[in-house]
């Protein structure tokens, strides 16, 4: 039986996190086996906001790297780099022309972002959940992990698939594009700031001590998990909505340490935050070693990370062709083999 395909990505903006590690990456190393996997840095989202050029370019190849850092088999899945594939963009134009604007104003995360980007507002920003579409239809995934906030994306990616295009343009009733399914990541979804537990773990925090990198070296991770915020309670607990910095960081060790809630409950109920902060750093810090580790090697010698990379873009072209030229022949565009 052919296995079930899934296609997720994430922005090459800043270091990655922990955030991006356990909520996204690590959860993409899981399924790698089991299923078809497409996974690319999508640089094209990446300058929906003002971005730094100097900086996407390492920004890119350090994300492709800590993918491959975390986990991430090239032998079991294809990686590859967003704007190295032209049918992405290609295919946001024709489902740009077919999406209605009111569905695009009322995105919760554009609205957001548009708050913070004043009266500088591009249409990219507002566009960027037709390219995210673009992304996942392109390669007919079956299934997107994404954390909850990408939930709505993932519905109008289903909507413009079905409504849009596979309701106007099929002919007897053989859909044109697939329609996906949002596969909701629930453990370690959503690592929270370290700073405020109630709001999400962001790369677009501009206070460093807010996140741990990827590539924080000891001294640094030793420094935040000290200055992050804690409460006057002794003893540590999971689900208490008055403690959320508690579930956070209780959240975290259990994920770092590989150990189930139960057992990081148990071992941590009777346990005040001094004596927790510093089991917490030393099980970050071993944790993420390894990656650092991986992710060092592959920035020094190119030659694996290229190859990767170039073999990624290979199948990524073969199956983005495929679906690009048939929704192309469904709208009615001119062969290029006819003249
Ligand atoms: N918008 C996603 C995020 O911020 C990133 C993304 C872009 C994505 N294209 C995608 C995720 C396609 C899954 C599938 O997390």
């Amino acid at each position: 039986m052919n296995k079930k395909r899934i296609l997720s990505g994430v922005q090459p903006t800043g270091d990655l996190h922990i955030g991006n590690w356990l909520g996204a990456i690590r959860n993409w190393v899981n399924l790698q086996k089991e299923y078809d996997t497409y996974v690319c840095v999508v640089d094209l989202h990446a300058i929906t906001v003002p971005h730094n050029p100097e900086k996407l370019k390492s920004d890119t190849l350090s994300t492709a790297a800590l993918y491959i850092a975390c986990g991430m088999d090239p032998k079991e899945c294809s990686i590859f780099v967003q704007s190295h594939i032209p049918a992405h963009t290609e295919l946001c134009w024709l489902l740009n022309c077919v999406t209605p604007l009111n569905w695009m104003e009322r995105m919760i995360q554009f609205k957001e972002k548009a708050l913070k980007q004043g009266d500088n507002v591009s249409i990219g920003l507002l566009d960027y959940p037709v390219l995210m579409a673009a992304d996942i239809l392109l390669y007919d995934a079956d299934l997107v992990p994404v954390g909850e906030d990408q939930k709505q994306h993932l519905e109008l990616a289903r909507d413009i698939a079905q409504q849009r295009i596979n309701s106007r343009f099929s002919k007897d009733k053989k859909p044109i594009l697939k329609i996906p399914q949002p596969l909701i990541m629930k453990e370690g979804a959503k690592i929270m700031s370290l700073l405020d537990g109630s709001s999400k773990m962001s790369k677009s925090d501009p206070n460093e001590n807010s996140r741990i990198g990827l590539l924080d070296n000891p001294d640094t991770i030793s420094k935040k998990i000290k200055k992050a915020k804690t409460d006057q309670h002794y003893g540590l607990e999971f689900g208490n909505p008055k403690r959320p910095e508690s579930d956070n960081l209780l959240g975290i060790y259990s994920m770092v340490t590989n150990q189930s809630k139960e057992k990081i409950r148990k071992e941590c109920s009777a346990m005040g935050w001094g004596k927790f902060k510093p089991l917490l750093t030393d099980a970050l810090i071993s944790s993420l070693e390894p990656i650092q580790k991986k992710y060092n090697a592959l920035i020094q010698d190119r030659s694996e990370l290229n190859n990767v990379l170039k073999e990624g873009t290979e199948n990524a072209k073969i199956l983005s062709g495929i679906t690009l030229q048939r929704l192309k022949e469904a709208l009615g565009f001119l062969e290029t083999t006819s003249i």
